[in-house]
């Protein structure tokens, strides 16, 4: 791992920062401006408009106009898809830049962005494929009557998203929501407003009508909120912090807005002595060091059958030491920098934590670098599952090692948490995989593998990780509002 990082010139244009509604760029009304960061540098690269109450008021009247008015609401369900599915063919147009901005405002590895990028475009795709294909049903009701059910939109969906994913968070509410005909508000997150204001320029590009998609930026207790709060928004979709949650679900209440929550975790990862040990220690390097730990589904408590510990986090530790942190925009970079210093000063907090609890620290728990907000891949073995690091979610490049026995024992402490987002088992056994999957509180759980994540398969949470299910045919339920219609006959 390097001491110290070196950063390159960003290669990309910021082409938009005002407003995005009615497929028009407007300044605020009653709106302020945001700056914007280079996590790898700490230096601001841009401005953009942040959205006051007037202005959220704008965009939700653009989207419900586009949500009564034609050609939305009268466009065959195939044309919606064909919609979706040219934006997918304008997002792997513009991959480069996509993924460029992507890395310099978020300060993910260029390589991950490319990743993100075709996931944004699958998941579009999967979602244009759905648009023709959500359907009611017949039902045999009693006496001389037909009734059969209609899937119908919810309406105008606000979405309030995450700086993690910037580009995939947007497309995994952007492609339901239009898939099933609803009209969109989103609010990107104040660290990462950049990719989304491309999008909605591609947006318009592939032929969606005036209003059905809106960016405003803004900050979360103000333009968020104000979305929380608009009587018009009849659902809001939301990813990130539990806390943020329970904000937005007691505000939500006021006008019985549809919520769904997709939160944190604090996933368990365990490891039998009985794995490919290879493959256990890529796989648990991959669970908590991808995106430098800044994952909701991190593998961050990472279980150890106490036969194969020692060697397990000796191995672990030499490929930490190893990682290459730095620019995100170098190809070599396998880490690049936490997403602000807000973020940096958590992740610091908790190693002193760690160490004040009596963990112990076997490698990292240290800022790389003085610019830029880089923290070095960090492990604490010995830890206790009462400790603040084996609890609280760190969003960082720290791993909590928690030895254990057996199945039973793991499974208990496994389901010891609030959360229940993701979880993992390493084994050869057929039945204690299976054992393990059927008893984890986890809506995701990964055999022999880690953060294998599709368009195609549902994704959520138990517990205080959240409500209702992104991805997949699930995630149509959310966005749709069942109505039965009731025919008497002759
Ligand atoms: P956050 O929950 O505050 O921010 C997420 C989004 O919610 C942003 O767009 C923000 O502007 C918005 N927001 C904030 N307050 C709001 C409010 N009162 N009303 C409406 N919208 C609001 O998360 P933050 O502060 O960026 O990160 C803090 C921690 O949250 C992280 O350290 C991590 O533990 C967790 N987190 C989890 C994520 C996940 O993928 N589940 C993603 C990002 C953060
Ligand atoms: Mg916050």
């Amino acid at each position: 791992m390097a001491g110290k990082v070196a950063t390159a010139a960003p290669k990309v244009k910021i082409r938009h920062t005002r407003l995005f509604i009615d497929n028009e760029w407007v300044d605020p009304v009653d709106g302020d401006s945001l700056e914007t960061l280079n996590p790898a540098t700490g230096e601001v690269i841009g401005s953009v408009a942040a959205a006051g109450v007037k202005d959220v008021d704008r965009a939700v009247k653009a989207a419900r106009r586009a949500l009564e008015q034609g050609p939305w609401n009268t466009m065959d369900a195939a044309d919606r898809g064909r919609l979706l599915l040219n934006l997918a063919d304008l997002v792997e147009k513009h991959a480069h830049d996509l993924a460029t901005l992507e890395s310099l405002n978020c300060g993910k590895t260029i390589g991950d962005s490319k990743g993100d990028v075709q996931g944004v475009a699958n998941t579009l795709r999967y979602y244009g494929g759905w648009a023709d294909k959500i359907e009611g049903r017949t039902i045999p009701v009693r006496g001389n009557f037909l009734s059969y059910t209609l899937r119908q939109p919810v309406g105008v969906v606000g979405q309030i998203i995450p700086w993690n994913f910037p580009l995939l968070m947007l497309a995994w509410k952007w492609g339901p929501a239009l898939a099933c005909g609803n009209t969109v508000v989103m609010k990107p997150a104040e660290q990462t407003p950049l990719t989304a204001l491309v999008m909605a320029e591609l947006a318009a590009e592939a032929g969606f009508p005036r209003g059905v998609v809106n960016i405003l930026n803004g900050m979360g207790e103000t333009t968020g909120a104000a979305m929380v709060a608009h009587p018009e928004i009849d659902k809001i979709a939301f990813t990130g912090h539990v806390d943020t949650a329970k904000i937005i679900q007691k505000a939500a209440a006021d006008t019985l807005k549809r919520t769904t929550f997709e939160l944190g975790g604090k996933s368990p990862n365990v490891i039998f002595a009985d794995a490919d040990l290879d493959s256990a220690v890529a796989g648990a390097f991959h669970a908590i060091y991808f995106h430098g730990g800044q994952c909701c589904t991190a593998g961050s408590r990472l279980f150890v059958e106490a036969k194969i510990h020692d060697e397990f986090v000796e191995r672990l530790a030499e490929k930490a030491k190893e990682r290459k942190v730095g620019d995100p925009l170098d190809p070599a970079t396998e880490q690049g920098p936490q997403v602000s210093r807000e973020q940096l000063d958590k992740i610091l907090h908790y190693v002193e934590l760690g160490e004040k609890q009596g963990a112990r620290l076997i490698t990292g728990g240290e800022r790389v670098g003085s610019k830029g907000f880089y923290v070095a891949p960090t492990i604490f073995d010995k830890v206790k599952d009462d400790m603040a690091i084996a609890r609280d979610e760190i969003f960082g490049p720290v791993v909590s090692v928690l030895p254990f026995q057996g199945v039973d024992e793991v499974v208990e402490r496994a389901n010891r948490t609030q959360y229940g987002l993701a979880a993992a088992v390493w084994t050869r056994d057929i039945d204690k995989a299976h054992l393990f999957a059927r008893q984890v509180r986890a809506g995701t759980v990964w055999v022999n593998c880690y953060h294998v994540v599709d368009a195609t398969t549902p994704f959520g949470g138990f517990k205080l990780s959240g409500q209702g299910r992104e991805n997949g045919e699930a995630a149509l339920e959310h966005y749709t509002e069942l109505k039965t219609v009731t025919v008497k006959l002759g």
